[in-house]
């Protein structure tokens, strides 16, 4: 039963053309090269699957798992990593593919993970940026759509591991 109420915010239309723009201009700043994309689990797997699949550049897939800790709309600050990267990304173009950029604390997070083995370069690809909730002063090199502090769902993102499914974003109805 669907207990979720809630709006869409973006059609799946809307998502597949500006995937498509992101795919685009990623695939022209890194033409001639390999890409490693690396993707943040859970939210990040529909995106991923869909931005791979428009890029005209090679590239390779690893996943981290990590997680801000804590059930519901806000996060306690504690980024917990349960899987690592299975690939080495030594002197590699590293593009880190997630779902949504909030606090900012996972992506820094694993970003100075990354660095640490010595990358040729590390971007960042957020299909969605949720500007005003930054703890960490981070910003995403690539964003698909900048929103205001909703608490979205669909397109891989959840509500207690609810609505990933869903094919549209869509924001949670108070
Ligand atoms: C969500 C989202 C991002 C992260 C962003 O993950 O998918 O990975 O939070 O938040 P931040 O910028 O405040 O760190 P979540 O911990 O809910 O896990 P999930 O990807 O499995 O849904």
């Amino acid at each position: 039963m669907d207990i979720l109420q809630k709006e869409v915010l973006y059609p799946k239309d809307v998502i597949k053309k500006r995937v498509q723009e992101l795919a685009g201009t990623i695939s022209r700043d890194y033409e001639g090269k390999e890409l490693i994309v690396i993707g943040i689990l859970k939210g990040a797997f529909i995106f991923m699957a869909d931005l791979i699949r428009c890029l005209s550049v090679p590239c390779r897939v690893d996943f981290v798992r990590l997680a801000s800790y804590g059930e519901g709309p806000s996060s306690s600050g504690r980024v917990v990593m349960t899987k690592d990267i299975e690939t080495s990304i030594k002197d590699r173009d590293i593009l880190i593919v997630e779902d949504v950029v909030d606090t900012g604390l996972t992506l820094s997070f694993l970003v100075n993970w990354l660095k640490e083995r010595n990358p040729h370069s590390i971007k960042v690809c957020a299909f969605l940026d949720k500007r005003k909730r930054r703890r960490a002063p981070f910003e995403a090199d690539y964003v698909g759509f900048t929103i205001d502090d909703g608490f979205v769902v669909g397109y891989g993102l959840d509500f207690n591991e609810k609505a990933r499914f869903l094919p549209d974003i869509c924001v949670i109805k108070e």
